[in-house]
């Protein structure tokens, strides 16, 4: 039996559906959440806080290895709140602008890197969920449970629009999906940390099932694999 907390990874491209599962499986455990996109995206936004061009590798990496965050998690607002510098920007890392920026500096080894130790520190008692594109490849190989999660990119695209809608950004299905597209392509060639399932991933297309029952599978290989 494993001695340390139990660590539930789970990958896959945005969009799929990974971050709200995630969110269900740390509230329906009681554990830790690593939002690690939420890391890039921060960072995305450190560097136009700082007027810190997104190819300037080195001054991203120093970005990255100082970087004053805080995840804070809070009974009323029910996700966890991103605290940049002082500075609440949950809503601000949100932003489209902020999810291209974020792929860009991820796509940079040393930042990559700089960011690691950072990550691994969330895996604490009594357990982990860890939400992201590399957390069983590379941040987490020796996680109990590994998914990977994906869906069509046009559903993707789909259901982003949709969440779009209520925000009255005038972005147009197509400009979403090629976004999308854009990101996707970004994420999955890049040189380090490659979007890719773990080779001991449980990979889930959501495309055509429903959260809960995306939920009610993985619920399963969790308590399959971690109860003894
Ligand atoms: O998951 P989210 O959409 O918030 O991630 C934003 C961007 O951060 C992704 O498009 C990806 O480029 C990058 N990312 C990453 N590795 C992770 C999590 C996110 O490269 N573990």
């Amino acid at each position: 039996m494993s001695v340390q907390a139990p660590i539930v990874t789970v990958d896959g491209p945005s969009g799929s559906g990974k971050g709200t599962i995630c969110k269900l499986l740390a509230q329906r455990f009681g554990w830790h959440l690593l939002d690690s996109g939420a890391l890039y995206r921060v960072l995305g936004l450190a560097a136009e806080h700082h007027g810190v061009d997104l190819a300037d590798e080195d001054a991203l990496e120093v970005l990255a290895a100082h970087l004053d965050v805080q995840f804070k998690s809070s009974a009323e607002s029910e996700g966890v709140q991103v605290v940049l510098e002082g500075e609440e920007v949950t809503a601000a890392i949100r932003t489209e602008t902020c999810s291209q920026a974020a792929s860009v500096v991820a796509a940079i080894g040393k930042v990559r890197a700089a960011l690691l130790e950072r990550q691994r520190a969330f895996a604490e008692e009594p357990g982990l969920v860890a939400d992201g594109r590399d957390m069983g490849t590379v941040v987490f190989p020796q996680a109990d449970v590994k998914i990977f999660l994906t869906a069509s990119a046009e559903e993707r695209a789909n259901r982003r629009y949709k969440q779009l809608m209520h925000k009255d950004t005038g972005a147009s299905l197509q400009q979403v999906l090629d976004d999308i597209k854009a990101r996707d392509d970004r994420d999955m060639n890049r040189a380090v940390a490659p979007l890719k399932p773990a080779k001991d991933a449980l990979v889930l297309d959501s495309t055509v099932l429903t959260i809960d029952e995306v939920l009610e599978r993985v619920v399963q290989e969790v308590n399959s694999k971690t109860s003894s």
